[in-house]
């Protein structure tokens, strides 16, 4: 049985679906991409499964139980963690401390939470910024801290929105290092990214929306090779010339 199983699901936004008939399933331990071209749904699709948008139709299990519906706090209890595009830290508190109070919150004690807290600054290089506020850090470093503050305790399943985006190369290897050693631990991931170079790196498996369906489901390689996904693609490339000229 699959961790996750998203059948048919629909979101609507006027007249457009942002997320139309999707299917897909996340196998447990496994670390999916999940790409396709800009507003091809997926955004839309992860907030619906972390329970931050309401779907208009569909059914999604998580370990065999219905979980549609169910809002992100309820989600995040059975574990499933949403990365945001955005990164959210708390500007005014430092870093070691917007860890322990993610530790806190998520239901560790103190000093379990001190020790996860100072265990990931090490493993995220951010030992060395620990005592600067979340404000006062670079975009890549807050990027970072948001990582560690979801894995205080491991979710079953993590979803992660771009956290590659305009983040510097070194953090970018910094980042990925954790999700592939993550993985190899078991962690399940579900991964947006428009680094194709990473996605093929680290996913061994992806799904490709388009205008809010699924287009091709399979190996990575294999799913980039498909001409539909190809023609989804290039049209987006044609389209963007004929707007910038
Ligand atoms: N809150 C909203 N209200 C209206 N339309 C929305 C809303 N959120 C998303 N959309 C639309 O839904 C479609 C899918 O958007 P979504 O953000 O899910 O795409 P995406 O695949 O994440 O794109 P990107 O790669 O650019 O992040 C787009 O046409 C977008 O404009
Ligand atoms: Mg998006």
């Amino acid at each position: 049985m699959a961790l996750l199983e998203v059948d048919s699901v629909t979101r609507r936004f006027g007249g457009l679906r942002a997320v139309d008939a999707a299917s897909l399933h996340v196998d447990e331990g496994e670390l999916l991409g999940l790409i396709g071209p800009n507003g091809s749904g997926k955004t839309t699709l992860l907030n619906l499964l972390s329970g931050h948008m309401k779907a208009d139709a569909g059914l999604v299990r998580l370990d065999g139980r219905e979980v549609l519906g169910l809002n992100p706090t309820q989600l995040t209890r059975r574990g499933v963690l949403r990365m945001f595009q955005m990164t959210r830290v708390f500007a005014r508190v430092s870093a070691f401390d917007n860890l322990v109070v993610c530790g806190l919150a998520m239901g560790l004690d103190e000093a379990g939470a001190t020790r996860r807290a100072v265990e990931l600054l090490d493993e995220l290089q951010l030992a060395h910024v620990m005592h600067l506020d979340g404000g006062q850090l670079s975009g890549g470093q807050k990027k970072l801290l948001e990582f560690g503050m979801c894995f205080m305790v491991p979710p079953r399943l993590a979803l992660l929105d771009e956290p590659f985006a305009a983040v510097h190369p070194v953090m970018k290897e910094t980042m990925g290092a954790f999700i592939r050693r993550r993985n190899a631990d078991g962690q399940t991931f579900v991964l947006v990214s428009h680094d194709m170079p990473v996605v093929v790196e680290l996913c061994p498996r992806s799904v490709c929306m388009n205008a809010g369906k699924v287009l091709a489901e399979g190996p990575t390689q294999q799913v980039l090779q498909d001409p539909s996904v190809i023609e989804a693609y290039l049209g987006e490339d044609v389209a963007d010339e004929v707007e910038h000229g």
